[in-house]
């Protein structure tokens, strides 16, 4: 029986929260730790489902990972050639990030290890990485049509390449990375629009001689990584579901704090903006290399907009929150160039669309996106087909529609952010579990 939530008009959101800890951070702070030399602590580590599965396959592979409070990691590197082999299948859960990169790194081995997933991530395309990476000497077996589980074979030699990626995805471009380290000579990595860069900066940070600029990343291999203190920040996509709830519902006015903005990922506070938004960032700084800071949303009444296409991978992650925002805006919002959301955790453009219709929206799937006239919504019951961030963004809607949302399918709200229903609930949501 999985888990079911009910929403209904919450109260206007007030206070002080902070969310837990970037996953994509999280994942690589693990990833790299793990193979540098010395002893890595990690602070805020995301105490996720997706990024709890890298922490047990690394453990899987020889490292001794402690946990001495929650959040809190003691990674005990074993250099870039100490992991050993696991005879067992090493399960990713619904973590994307966690297989594509480790099918780079885990390519630069000596040994032969097999990638699981659950039903969601069995579906996801996994060519993207096998592609470049079997250019680069990778022996990698898939299912038909490049879907896991993966198996990456042994006494692989790699050789570094100038790659070109076809869609922009940090996963892609850190899966080359990571098998980069591993390979002879140069690796290059050219993006059609610049992705997150966490890969490249924490390798620096570990001592990696890396060349890296927005959309480009080059580095060769044969160095070695020296242990370093990570401090995670706290992660924008989970923020952005208090975003757009307190600037969706009327009297709210509150304050975000410590948030991770990695120019990158925060394409979603120029979208809201364009809508008229009222988002102040406070206290602005450096926190281990990483921008942040705290966000003060108050309520506002959105105005449709066409999302532009430049901004989509900014805010990849954020399309089912803001398609809730579209929904309540005055007018129509367009969103186009946002194919890759059909390969998410689910088909985000199909299971948005379908939601949002059964909740009283009129909203028009396109290829790439979506056409969104906003209203209000009645309320009813919608399926978040296993995918956190669907759930999540259904719940806000849930505060703003006239009547009671039924959510279905929520455990997976765990992956990324566990403690939702808890925090949501502290600062003002209507949200149970049914
Ligand atoms: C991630 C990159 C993005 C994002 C995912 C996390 C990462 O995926 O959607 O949630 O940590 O590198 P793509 O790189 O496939 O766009």
């Amino acid at each position: 029986m999985s888990l079911i939530w009910q929403a209904s008009a919450g109260r206007p959101l007030k206070g002080e929260i902070t969310v837990p800890g970037d996953k994509s951070v999280s994942h690589r702070a693990i990833m790299l730790g793990a193979i540098a030399e010395g002893v890595t602590r990690v602070s805020g580590f995301l105490e996720g489902e997706d990024t709890l599965a890298t922490a047990r396959i690394f453990q899987q592979l020889g490292v001794r990972i402690e946990t001495p409070s929650p959040s809190e990691r003691i990674i005990h590197g074993v250099g870039l050639h100490g992991l050993k082999a696991s005879n067992e299948d090493l399960d990713c859960g619904n973590a994307g990030t966690a297989m594509r990169l480790l099918t780079g790194l885990l390519a630069g081995q000596n040994f032969r290890s097999k990638l699981v997933g659950d039903a969601s991530l069995s579906k996801r395309p996994m060519k993207r990485v096998i592609e470049p990476l079997s250019l680069m000497g990778a022996s990698l077996q898939s299912e038909p049509n490049g879907l896991p589980p993966l198996i990456i074979n042994s006494k692989n030699t790699l050789q570094g390449i100038d790659y070109k990626t076809e869609v922009a995805s940090a996963q892609v471009k850190s899966a080359i990375l990571l098998a980069g380290l591993y390979a002879k000579g140069e690796t290059t990595v050219y993006e059609p629009h610049p992705t997150r860069d966490y890969t490249e900066k924490m390798l620096a940070a570990f001592g990696w001689p890396i060349e890296f600029r927005p959309g480009h990343a080059r580095l060769s291999g044969g160095h070695r990584l020296q242990a370093k203190d990570i401090q995670v920040p706290a992660d924008f996509s989970s923020a952005a579901f208090f975003i757009v709830a307190a600037t969706l519902i009327p009297g709210s006015d509150l304050l975000i704090k410590s948030v991770g903005m990695n120019p990158r990922r925060t394409g979603l506070l120029a979208t809201l903006q364009l809508m008229g938004a009222d988002i102040q960032k406070q206290n602005s700084h450096e926190q281990a290399g990483e921008p942040v800071a705290d966000l003060r949303v108050k309520h506002v009444v959105l105005t449709g907009i066409e999302v532009p296409e430049s901004i989509v991978p900014d805010m990849i992650d954020e399309f089912p929150a803001l398609f809730v925002a579209a929904a309540f805006a005055k007018g129509e919002t367009r969103v186009s160039g946002a194919a890759e959301l059909r390969v998410k955790e689910s088909d985000r453009i199909a299971v948005m669309s379908q939601a949002l219709r059964e909740l009283g929206a009129q909203i028009e799937e396109t290829p790439d996106g979506a056409i969104i006239q906003g209203g209000n919504l009645h309320g009813g019951e919608a399926d978040s087909h296993g995918d956190h961030r669907i759930a999540m963004s259904l719940a806000i809607a849930g505060q703003q529609a006239s009547g009671v949302v039924q959510i279905n399918d929520c455990d997976n709200v765990a992956t990324s952010f566990p403690g939702f229903l808890e925090l949501s609930k502290s600062v003002g949501f209507e949200l149970h579990i049914k």
